[in-house]
């Protein structure tokens, strides 16, 4: 187990916005930042990260918490896995105490997958550097294809020597099991002797966005034909091919940087092009582009520059890469290289300077891509012309901003000498039926809110009385509650005449002691069972800690807490971004005004909550019982409502 004294200096030393940055490309918008949600495709920002705070909110998604809930949300981290994560991060040194035997049983199976395949990048890299055959067979390839120390470190490269079960058995020696060992595909069990899956290849570590080894790729040397050149890891609960970009990890920096992402289709050319000093270059690895890989750059950027192998066979199937890219609002250019050249080849033999300038120079947007294309062809046949026109306009048609399809149109015309006319009614037919088959898509995607509808609506009408109201008190806790407020007692005091009378008092309280007294005075819990527990944690944090700063209780916030906790405190940002974009808010409450507003909230829930109890109450009175202590109850507490809704009495309508 990771140390208390650990996790305390990696929350006081995580900022919000860098943790987030690294994944996230954020805006500053006022004294926060913004940004693409990560967890929704979506074109404009509602991403919000709130430094002060120390959180962020995603109101798409409504999902929102601390720099440990981002990672663990958008990573899949577990706890642990997050607070070590954001300890390398920051370079801060993880103290553990001593795991038990069940303990170390008990860390769940995907930590243990990721652990396996950290410790298979070890011992690849390991023997490629130091064994004998991985010095002789693995390194002299790498070198051969041109590739530095340097850049072998950065990628993690390795080599699996050519036995039967090396890896499986120095994995085992080492106490990793062989379950995990067989789910990351890494060890493949027989019944009489496991072996391992990648045996005399050199290893290509696949990563996630933040570094963890997903999986591999491995590249076998010799030519039989017969051997797959590349063997992959299979799909498992850590690699799913669809979702993960070759490089993304070395890249992310680079590409956010220079806004634009060059998207090759293998290893090599990913490797290739850092080693030319290329840093922003991810490979689909060999598979059709899906749209999560897209959306994994679009959180870095919004350009993509696609780079096509020389030979024109496999041209026209990834074509439709480019489409994918345009429907997610992306801006996509097409780089195409010599007859017979990969990016790989022709970085290797370009210096820095000419490779930047020949992408710089042949990448054209996918009209024009589209158009050397086909051309040649289409040239003097009208159908084939016909069909590469519509083909340009089906692409233009996913494109979601309107003037860049404008743009495209324009271009189009003038590119396939045919009038605009013609193309924008049919875009128009293109678009149409789009957004009919979107809007037909969202339709089955709604679900109705779970709420449970009361046939009585007035009661529907109360339960949203009571949702607001207790919101409120939560609201008050978390912006207000170590605060001195002033609030009135009302005492009755003897006057010396044996008449009893009413004296209002001032008296200052913490707002949290005021709102927690006032509650159980009349031994009531809020309703909500969410905001119950939020109440609880929150009055508790109150009475442990002297002096609450709401930075502090929000590092150490529950995850089932999170949403709504972050829902109330981003408020006035979900107004900034949707409605009055830049523009300052008013606080919330003035400073003079705090003390009366939860002396009213509290009043108000009161008035509800005894109500409800007054109603509890009168449903469990029978004829045959003896009643006299529930009426009893009942004249009580309809003497507070009473006294209640009098002192209310301007305030109601307000709620
Ligand atoms: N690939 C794969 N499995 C294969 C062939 C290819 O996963 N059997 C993927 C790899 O990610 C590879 C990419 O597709 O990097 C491109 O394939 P290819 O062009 O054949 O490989 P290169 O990257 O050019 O590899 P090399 O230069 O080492 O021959
Ligand atoms: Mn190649």
């Amino acid at each position: 187990m990771i140390t208390k004294a650990t996790i305390d200096t990696v929350f006081e030393t995580a900022r919000v916005e860098e943790v987030i940055g690294d994944f996230v490309q954020l805006k500053r918008a006022g004294s926060n930042f913004k940004g693409l949600s990560p967890f929704s495709d979506e074109r404009s920002p509602s991403f919000m990260v709130s430094p002060a705070k120390g959180i962020w909110k995603d109101f798409s998604s409504g999902k929102g918490g601390n720099s440990i809930a981002f990672v663990m949300e958008h990573e899949h981290f577990t706890y642990p896995e997050a607070i070590r994560y954001l300890a390398r991060k920051y370079n801060i040194e993880i103290e553990e105490t001593e795991q038990t035997n069940e303990e170390k049983a008990n860390t769940d199976i995907r930590e243990s997958m990721y652990l396996v395949s950290e410790f298979a990048k070890d011992y690849f890299h390991r023997t490629l550097l130091k064994s004998e055959e991985g010095k002789a067979i693995g390194l002299s390839y790498f070198k051969e294809r041109g590739f530095t120390n340097e850049t072998i470190e950065k990628f993690s490269l390795g080599y699996s020597p050519e036995a039967w079960d090396a890896f499986t058995k120095e994995a085992l020696g080492k106490g990793y099991k062989l379950e995990f060992l067989e789910s990351t595909g890494l060890t493949i069990a027989r019944e009489d002797r496991p072996f391992d899956r990648f045996k005399s290849r050199v290893m290509f570590p696949i990563q996630s966005m933040s570094g963890r080894v997903l999986g591999f790729g491995g590249r076998i040397l010799t030519n039989d034909k017969k051997a797959a050149k590349y063997l992959n890891s299979p799909e498992s609960e850590i690699y799913h091919k669809s979702k993960v970009l070759y490089g993304i990890y070395q890249a992310k920096q680079s590409i956010a940087k220079l806004n634009n992402c060059f998207l090759v289709e293998g290893y090599t050319d990913v490797i290739q092009f850092n080693q030319s000093g290329i840093e922003n270059v991810v490979a689909s690895s060999g598979t059709a582009l899906t749209p999560d890989q897209i959306r994994l750059i679009n959180r870095l950027t919004k350009n993509i520059t696609v780079l096509f192998d020389g030979d024109a066979a496999g041209l026209r199937a990834s074509v439709r890469g480019i489409d994918l890219i345009l429907e997610e609002g992306m801006n996509v250019k097409v780089c195409t290289f010599p007859d017979g050249e990969d990016p790989d080849s022709f970085a290797k033999k370009t210096s820095h300077d000419d490779l930047v300038a020949y992408l710089e120079n042949n990448a054209k947007d996918f009209i024009q891509f589209k158009a050397s294309l086909l051309m040649n062809e289409a040239k003097n046949d009208p159908i084939k012309k016909a069909d590469l026109i519509r083909d340009m306009v089906v692409s233009i048609s996913k494109i979601p901003d309107r003037i860049q399809r404008e743009i495209y149109i324009q271009e189009c015309s003038r590119i396939m000498d045919i009038s605009e006319q013609v193309l924008v009614s049919t875009l128009a037919q293109l678009v149409q039926k789009d957004t009919l088959e979107v809007g037909k898509k969202q339709k089955q995607d709604y679900k109705p809110l779970e709420v449970v509808q009361s046939e009585n609506p007035a009661d529907a009408e109360k339960v949203d009385i009571l949702y607001r109201l207790e919101r409120k008190i939560i609201e008050m806790l978390l912006l207000y509650g170590d605060q001195t407020e002033e609030f009135e007692d009302v005492l009755l005091k003897s006057n010396g005449e044996g008449e009893i009378e009413h004296v209002v008092e001032k008296k200052e309280y913490k707002v949290f002691h005021r709102i927690y007294l006032s509650l159980q005075e009349d031994e009531v819990e809020l309703a909500n069972p969410l905001f119950r527990d939020i109440f609880n944690d929150l009055i508790n944090y109150f009475l442990q800690n002297d002096g609450f700063s709401l930075e502090q209780y929000l590092m150490h916030l529950q995850p089932e807490f999170a949403q709504e906790v972050t829902d109330i405190l981003m408020e006035d940002e979900r107004l900034v971004m949707h409605n009055w974009e830049g523009q300052n808010i008013f606080p919330k409450y003035k400073k003079d005004t705090i003390g009366q507003n939860v002396s009213e909230t509290i009043l108000t829930l009161r008035w509800y909550l005894v109500g409800k109890i007054i109603e509890e109450i009168k449903s469990s009175i029978t004829s045959e019982s003896d009643n006299t202590e529930p009426m009893t109850m009942i004249r009580d507490y309809l003497g507070l409502t009473f006294a209640f809704s009098k002192k209310l009495g301007r305030v109601m309508s307000r709620f």
